[in-house]
């Protein structure tokens, strides 16, 4: 694939606008505004708490149609769910209705065909909206969900993916009709180039944004998700290790650790019982709950614990 141009975080802001026009409204959705002077890449993300390594990451992209970012824990999900949402309210919220505006100033309203093709756009409209809105209530709160270290069940972001072909087929119906079949009086032809040059460029933006979606942001949101799965793995582990430790050390009496250096030692019941001047039998209900509590039922086994936990010293041992 041929690439352009890679940007780094050392090129002038300006520098990379001048080269890419089409990227003004890219930056309007990361919340970066006009008016850089001489500033860095990098000196205006961070002015603008924008993550650089993600802003170039998505800059590249669309750019190039790839980017030579190869490490997706580096991206910054927060950024990325930002510039998500900005996208989704600059479409639907100002290009859809635009275009809408301009295909309508260039249809004759008493013309059928130009009625069918208004109906055209506004289900294509429809379409991408209900695209844009499951993404709002359903995805973005499960990733808001996953940084905040809550997995949600029954949900993965594969769920999510392979949604966007179905909003490109409508747009390349709409694109062919309007080109192939729309009559035009010659008057209004300035504003029909007008409203499809909008359509194409709409089609370029849409494009970019799925991509985005499908190789930029879904990666990160994986990454995440098998992060939260090993963590909870790891909590669990050492939940278990302590649990078990505590149960070991904690639940033990004095007089429990007290049988457990006599035996080590190698006293039988009897002289245990002797030595801490209490009965065989309470010796033996010591001996069982020490097996109980600890797990622990062999001589041996004892006299390790005994020794990794401090009771004795080796060389009191009898070996
Ligand atoms: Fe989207
Ligand atoms: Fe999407």
């Amino acid at each position: 694939m041929k690439t352009l141009k890679m940007y780094e975080a050392s090129d002038k802001m300006v520098t990379l606008m001048r080269d890419n026009y089409h990227l003004l409204q890219t930056l309007e959705s990361f919340g970066i505004h006009l008016g850089f002077g001489d500033k860095t890449v990098k000196e205006m993300c961070e002015e603008n708490n924008v993550d650089t390594y993600t802003f170039l990451a998505v800059v590249n992209y669309t750019i190039n149609g790839h980017s030579d970012f190869n490490d997706d824990a580096q991206l910054d999900v927060r950024t990325l769910l930002h510039y998500l949402e900005a996208s989704h309210t600059y479409f639907l919220d100002y290009q859809l209705p635009t275009i809408r505006k301009k295909l309508g100033d260039c249809l004759d309203s008493d013309n059928a065909l130009g009625q069918l093709i208004m109906k055209f756009f506004d289900d294509y409209a429809r379409e991408i909206q209900r695209h844009m809105r499951y993404e709002e209530k359903t995805l973005f709160p499960y990733v808001e969900a996953l940084l905040n270290g809550e997995a949600k069940k029954n949900y993965n972001v594969d769920t999510f993916s392979k949604h966007h072909e179905s909003t490109d087929r409508v747009l390349i119906e709409l694109k062919l009709m309007v080109i192939k079949y729309l009559p035009s009086d010659g008057k209004t032809n300035n504003k029909l180039m007008a409203a499809l040059y909008d359509i194409y460029n709409n089609e370029e933006w849409l494009r970019n944004h799925a991509n985005v979606e499908d190789y930029i942001f879904t990666p990160a949101i994986r990454r995440l998700e098998n992060q939260l799965k090993q963590d909870k793995v790891t909590r669990n582990i050492s939940t278990m290790v302590n649990k078990s430790g505590n149960d070991n050390n904690d639940m033990l009496s004095d007089r429990e650790r007290e049988v457990i250096v006599s035996l080590v030692q190698g006293m039988s019941n009897k002289e245990i019982a002797d030595h801490l001047c209490i009965s065989v039998n309470t010796v033996i209900t010591h001996r069982r709950n020490i097996a109980r509590k600890l797990q622990i039922h062999s001589p041996a086994g004892l006299t390790v614990y005994a020794i990794v936990n401090g009771l004795v010293d080796i060389s009191s041992v009898k070996l």
